[in-house]
């Protein structure tokens, strides 16, 4: 049988993990930490895209369907500002799980909205890297479970 696929995607500057602000996110880059996402999760197919851009997001959203079962979502800043991510998401029928790095609650003002905190299934905030194994795990609850 085909394994499940789960799908990561990151918005603007987090192609910068482990060189940008290390006091907040960390000093490991996404790559290194996926090769141990990959290992931990034989029985997931695994992808990951990253872009810069809004509408390239967008569309790797509306794609996402066809190839997998649940995407895991770090928008970084356009989580505070973009309806259009925000549409998109609500547009899919696959689960969608939020997750930042820092503790967006706990930080400026302006980071303290999520605008698609209400149409993701599950959030995991302030874990740092692990976030994104837990999210992995919460996803694998929710395929199992049929959504
Ligand atoms: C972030 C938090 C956002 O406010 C910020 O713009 C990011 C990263 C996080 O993972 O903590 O780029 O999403």
């Amino acid at each position: 049988m085909q394994k499940p696929g789960i799908l990561i995607i990151h918005g603007p500057n987090l192609n910068m993990l482990g060189v940008r602000q290390p006091e907040i996110y960390g000093n490991v880059s996404f790559e290194t930490y996926l090769e141990e996402l990959h290992a931990a999760f034989d029985e997931v197919r695994l992808g990951y895209y990253q872009s810069n851009h809004e509408g390239d997001l967008i569309d790797c959203i509306q794609e996402s369907p066809t190839s997998y079962k649940g995407i895991i979502i770090n928008p970084g800043a356009y989580t505070h500002t973009s309806v259009a991510i925000r549409d998109a998401l609500t547009g899919i029928q696959i689960p969608v799980i939020e997750v930042h790095l820092s503790n967006i609650y706990a930080r400026e003002d302006f980071r303290r909205v999520s605008m698609i905190k209400d149409v993701c299934v599950s959030s995991f905030v302030g874990f740092g890297l692990e976030g994104y194994k837990m999210a992995v795990e919460r996803m694998m609850e929710f395929i199992r479970a049929g959504f």
